[in-house]
């Protein structure tokens, strides 16, 4: 029923929206990007006079009532998670018939971001960041389910934010059926239906091992895994340990949740090999960055 509904409205469906277009308070800029759901623009906020990003759900999700209840539960969680490598919700509102969520305006997506060569010393400052904030959320029993470099946001001074929470769950105990999130970083058993806080640590794992090898190991993830020697250059044995763990194919071998990971990831003194980059890990929770590099 969900399914012809989403297919009769496909071509109603696109809420492009021309540079100049007012919404509200809001003039539309330029598109930066689209998911599977939903269209977000760069736009300028007329009042506060400043940039942000709005993401305005496809109208079809907009038009049913089971796509509302999503869209709220998206917005509530964002809204309660606040922490400094989670994309801060400004804003949620209809304005006409379009929803639209309204985010501080970043600089691109990891995904952008990992086309370019980066340091260790980068990735591992990020590394740090992103770990903090699923256990942030996982910490606040909320599932991600879709942790992948696209839902990464860069801002300016070296800060990773998580966003895109459109598949997010309250995490009750009980499982879902269906299988949601995005193959290429999906564990084996969200894809076959069992999303867990596991199933997070193993994508945000397999994401942190692309960002150091340059490849994204696929299923069944035979050992040698693609990369792996680029993975190991620069950085200790102890946080590919913890990597390692992240994305053994075995839920139960993993860190149980984000928490647990985060928790590992504190006691290395040195995660890059070079001691000489001043950069060391254990920094409190939400404190801003004492990781960072000096120089
Ligand atoms: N705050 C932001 N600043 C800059 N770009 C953003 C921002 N939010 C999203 N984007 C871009 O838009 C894309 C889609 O956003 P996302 O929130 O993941 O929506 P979807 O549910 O459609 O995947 C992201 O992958 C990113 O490229
Ligand atoms: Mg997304």
């Amino acid at each position: 029923m969900t399914t012809l509904r989403i297919f009769s409205n496909q071509s109603a469906s696109q809420s492009n929206l021309r540079v100049g277009a007012r919404l509200d308070k809001y003039r539309i800029q330029k598109r930066l990007g689209e998911g599977g759901f939903a269209t977000v623009y760069a736009a300028f906020d007329t009042i506060e006079g400043r940039h942000v990003a709005i993401k305005i759900p496809d109208d079809r999700y907009v038009s049913n009532s089971q796509s509302l209840d999503d869209l709220q539960r998206e917005v509530r969680i964002m809204a309660r998670l606040d922490h400094p490598g989670v994309l801060q919700l400004k804003n949620a509102q209809f304005a006409g018939d379009r929803f639209l969520m309204v985010f501080p305006l970043g600089e691109e997506s990891l995904a952008d971001r990992m086309c370019r060569r980066m340091s260790r010393a980068l990735i591992v400052d990020y590394l740090i960041q992103m770990v903090d904030a699923v256990a942030f959320a996982h910490e606040n029993r909320v599932l991600h389910r879709d942790i992948k470099p696209e839902n990464f946001i860069l801002f300016p001074d070296q800060e990773i934010r998580l966003t895109d929470f459109g598949l997010a769950r309250i995490e009750s105990g009980m499982h879902d059926v269906s299988a949601s999130g995005t193959l290429g970083y999906m564990s084996p058993e969200q894809a076959m239906g069992h999303p867990s806080f596991r199933s997070d640590v193993f994508s945000l794992g397999l994401v942190l091992y692309r960002m150091l090898s340059g490849e994204l190991p696929e299923y069944p993830f035979e050992a040698p895994l693609p990369g792996y020697n680029r993975l190991r250059r620069g950085v200790s044995s102890d946080l590919i340990a913890i990597i390692r763990k992240a994305i053994d194919p075995s839920p139960r071998k993993r860190f149980r949740d984000a928490v647990a990971m985060n928790n590992a990831l504190a006691k290395i003194r040195y995660p890059l090999s070079d001691r000489s980059v001043a950069q060391r890990v254990g920094a409190g929770r939400g404190t801003r960055r004492s990781t960072r590099q000096a120089a």
